[in-house]
């Protein structure tokens, strides 16, 4: 079979609703944009670690803390997951942590954020993985399995993630006028962070016109990004919060929210390192990574060991 036909025999399946496995012929393209995609979401569950890490020793009390070190060792799973099945696509491990920590893969913009206080966790939960839950439940149906099936897991466990964040802020929001004041302060400070995640509206979205005709994205940026503020106006205003949108009106007839500009210049400014956080994250996550060096020596001795 020569590259038209295999092309498309593999554009059949695509449109058949079929999953894409490892070991089957897929274009070039296909290879690199879903190692380029996965590799990045890998990254940014791990750098995601980070910020909420920060805050184990300042949760307010023993229950706060279980369920943030449970949310971030979940975060883990998640990333090992996601390199797993960026690796079923033929790149080792050492090299996409290698484009990590020098800069030259990307992670999510939001992680380049600093958290001021408590209530940020809160807000983390809630938007930052309520923005991950939306696209990630929609990548279920992406057309490459490992990628599918890695979702299935990581998006019961955004819910979760999701649930406390929204739990925590709706305790502040039910406490005294400051603590409902801390509330309302971090949604004003990430709602425009979150609505970023999403991505460039899809004139600017570079990948999607490709990624949508193979399905490795099942939704474009801009229909993700809607869907989530309509799940996420109504739970800020259930708890008396205000969005930071002077311009966001319902629309009955559509059961949607329009809403404001959105800032892509900072955007931008933050993909391209120059964020808040950036240096810092890549630091800290380096410095991480050196001083796992040991364990990943005494892994490699026991696996030689138990090869003989
Ligand atoms: N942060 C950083 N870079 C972003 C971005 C964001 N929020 N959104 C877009 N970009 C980058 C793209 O990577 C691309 O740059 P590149 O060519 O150098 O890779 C450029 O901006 C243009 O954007 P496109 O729309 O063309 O890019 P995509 O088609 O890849 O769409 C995406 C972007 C929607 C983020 C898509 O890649 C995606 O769905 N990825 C999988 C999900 C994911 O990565 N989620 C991370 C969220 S955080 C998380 O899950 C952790 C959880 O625990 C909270």
């Amino acid at each position: 079979m020569d590259d038209k036909a295999r092309l498309e025999e593999f554009e059949a399946r695509i449109n058949a609703g079929e999953k894409i496995e490892p070991k089957d012929w897929m274009p070039e393209e296909y290879r690199k944009n879903l190692i380029r995609m996965i590799s990045q979401h890998a990254h940014s569950e791990i750098v995601g670690m980070l910020p909420e890490g920060n805050w184990l020793t300042r949760a307010p009390s023993l229950r706060r803390k279980l369920v943030l070190l449970a949310k971030i060792q979940d975060e883990a799973g998640h990333g090992l997951y996601l390199y797993n099945a960026a690796e079923t696509l033929g790149i080792s491990r050492e090299e996409l942590l290698d484009n990590l920590h020098t800069g030259k893969a990307k992670y999510s913009s939001i992680f380049n954020y600093p958290t001021h206080t408590w209530a940020d966790i809160g807000a983390i939960g809630w938007l930052v993985d309520g923005a991950a839950m939306v696209n990630q439940v929609s990548l279920m149906r992406t057309s490459y399995g490992p990628y599918a099936r890695a979702m299935v897991r990581i998006c019961k466990e955004e819910a979760f993630h999701n649930r406390q964040g929204y739990e925590l802020i709706a305790e502040l929001c039910a406490g005294t006028p400051e603590q409902k004041q801390m509330a309302q302060d971090a949604l004003n400070r990430w709602w425009g962070p979150s609505l970023q995640m999403f991505g460039p509206d899809d004139k600017h979205s570079v990948h999607s016109e490709q990624s949508l005709r193979w399905k490795i994205k099942a939704e474009s940026n801009e229909s993700l990004r809607q869907k989530f503020i309509n799940m996420t106006v109504p739970q800020a205003e259930a708890r008396g919060l205000t969005i930071p949108d002077p311009e966001l009106v319902f629309h009955p007839e559509t059961k949607t929210y329009s809403y404001g500009p959105i800032n892509w210049d900072e955007f931008f400014n933050v993909i391209k390192g120059n964020g808040f956080l950036n240096k810092q994250r890549l630091k800290t996550r380096n410095e991480a990574h050196d001083r796992g060096h040991w364990v990943r020596q005494a892994a490699e001795a026991y696996a030689q060991k138990h090869k003989q």
